[in-house]
């Protein structure tokens, strides 16, 4: 495909704003083979917003629409960049792929694990490239803890880890801008709509980071908590109280038999703490930033204290080991994770969609990989629900499937 690969975003809400950065940091860096021609919201002062910043950087205004179908049916573009609500991926997606078109989805990849499986039927069945747009793994911090863990080895064999991090109820709902969106900001309280709470969330990019760090997890145990249960008014006047956990505590093990621990809390007046630490043979790695170098929700976006700490004495930091790793790495694979020396994770994961549709490139986060991760972060939920441990394949399979159970009926998945 030698033409600008016609990209169309669905979906402008809050990490829609982090891809369209992405696109115009690529733009910007020369990487212009690729133009933004279609924007689509069911909110119209969202995509009219958009498409004023993308005639901006881009110097041509996308159509704006309202809903998918109308999208569909236009036949204007090369692919779609999905950053809808949980419960809309699977919808929207397949929508897409039968109609032949690419699709990045955001993660988690599905609303249960049942959807995501759908997504991930059409895409074989159809042929049709489906990327899920998990980032995490991207952020060179990540990329040299991969490194450090799997080819490096200069702490040997990794076995254990112990992850903390815990705050203060702060996670306040921002007022709607528009009165027709009240009940979107709410979508991450209401179980149907989100599947679940930040367990699937932001906790999805944890699982997708381990699963990279040491590959396939077998077993979870969990318990769950809802301390403090969020209320909120929706725009029908109904009262809505979350039913999702502000606390929860994981123990995972691995198929080399490796075993870790995650806990996590927004409900602990007073705390606010985070601690990491990864247990290799000859060392560790102990971070205690909260969102840095390998923060539980993500990592990489700030800057971390992270260290390396060998058993003669030695520490290095976070930042020592990221030289070392791009140091090991050869130009082409310079490139290829970070092309044109893009650093920020979600414009890297824009340039690899675009890639995929010009080159017919594989992406590095298909849908076995993002059914994996979602997987996990489900097994967190079937385990904390039934009160037993559960193996992955089992909740991957759907032979476990309680917690998520109402959310399918809802969305007629089972
Ligand atoms: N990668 C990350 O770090 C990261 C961070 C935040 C959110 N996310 C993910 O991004 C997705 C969106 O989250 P968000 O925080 O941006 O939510 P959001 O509510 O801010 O944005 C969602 C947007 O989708 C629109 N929308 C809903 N249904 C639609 C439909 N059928 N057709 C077209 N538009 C529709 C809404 O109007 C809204 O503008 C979620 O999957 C979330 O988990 C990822």
């Amino acid at each position: 495909m030698s033409k600008k690969v016609k990209i169309g975003m669905v979906g402008c809400g809050g990490i829609a704003n982090a891809h369209l950065e992405g696109y115009q940091m690529l733009w910007e860096k020369g990487c212009d083979h690729f133009e933004i021609v279609a924007l689509c919201d069911v909110v119209p002062a969202r995509t009219a917003e958009f498409a004023e910043k993308v005639a901006a950087f881009q110097g041509s205004t996308p159509r704006c629409f309202s809903s998918v179908e109308e999208l569909i049916a236009a036949k204007v573009v090369d692919g779609v960049d999905v950053c809808t609500l949980h419960a809309d991926h699977h919808a929207t997606a397949i929508r897409f792929l039968e109609a032949g078109v690419p699709v990045m989805v955001e993660k988690p990849m599905g609303v249960t694990v049942r959807a995501a499986r759908r997504m991930l039927e059409t895409a074989r069945r159809t042929g049709v490239l489906l990327s899920v747009a998990e980032n995490s793994r991207r952020g060179l911090g990540q990329r040299a803890m991969t490194w450090l863990f799997n080819e490096n080895q200069q702490l040997g064999a990794p076995h254990s880890f112990a992850i903390e991090y815990v705050t203060g109820p702060k996670l306040p709902l921002e007022a709607p801008k528009e009165p027709e969106a009240v009940d979107q900001v709410n979508w991450r309280m209401d179980k149907l709509q989100a599947g679940g709470g930040w367990t699937y969330d932001g906790g999805v990019h944890l699982m997708d980071s381990l699963m990279v760090y040491f590959g396939p997890v077998e077993t979870v145990y969990a318990q769950q908590r809802a301390f403090a249960p969020d209320t909120t008014l929706l725009k029908d006047g109904r009262r809505l109280v979350s039913e999702r956990e502000d606390l929860c505590l994981a123990t995972f093990t691995f198929r080399n038999g490796m075993v870790g621990t995650w806990n996590w809390s927004y409900a602990l007046p007073g705390a606010d703490f985070c601690r990491v630490a990864f247990y290799c043979e000859r060392g560790y790695v102990l971070d205690s930033t909260a969102g840095g170098w390998t923060h539980t929700f993500g990592g990489g976006f700030i800057p971390s204290d992270a260290a390396v700490f060998l058993p003669d004495g030695t520490r290095k930091t976070g930042r020592d080991l990221e030289l070392e790793y791009l140091l090991d790495l050869d130009e082409a694979g310079r490139e290829r994770l970070f092309p044109h020396g893009v650093r920020r994770s979600v414009a890297q994961e824009c340039h690899e969609f675009v890639d995929c549709i010009r080159l017919g490139r594989a992406p590095e986060v298909g849908p076995e990989e993002g059914l994996e991760g979602l997987a996990i972060a489900a097994a967190v939920y079937e385990s904390a629900h039934c009160g037993q441990a559960v193996r992955v394949e089992d909740v991957r399979e759907s032979r476990i499937d309680a917690y998520q159970r109402p959310v399918d009926q809802h969305w007629r998945l089972v």
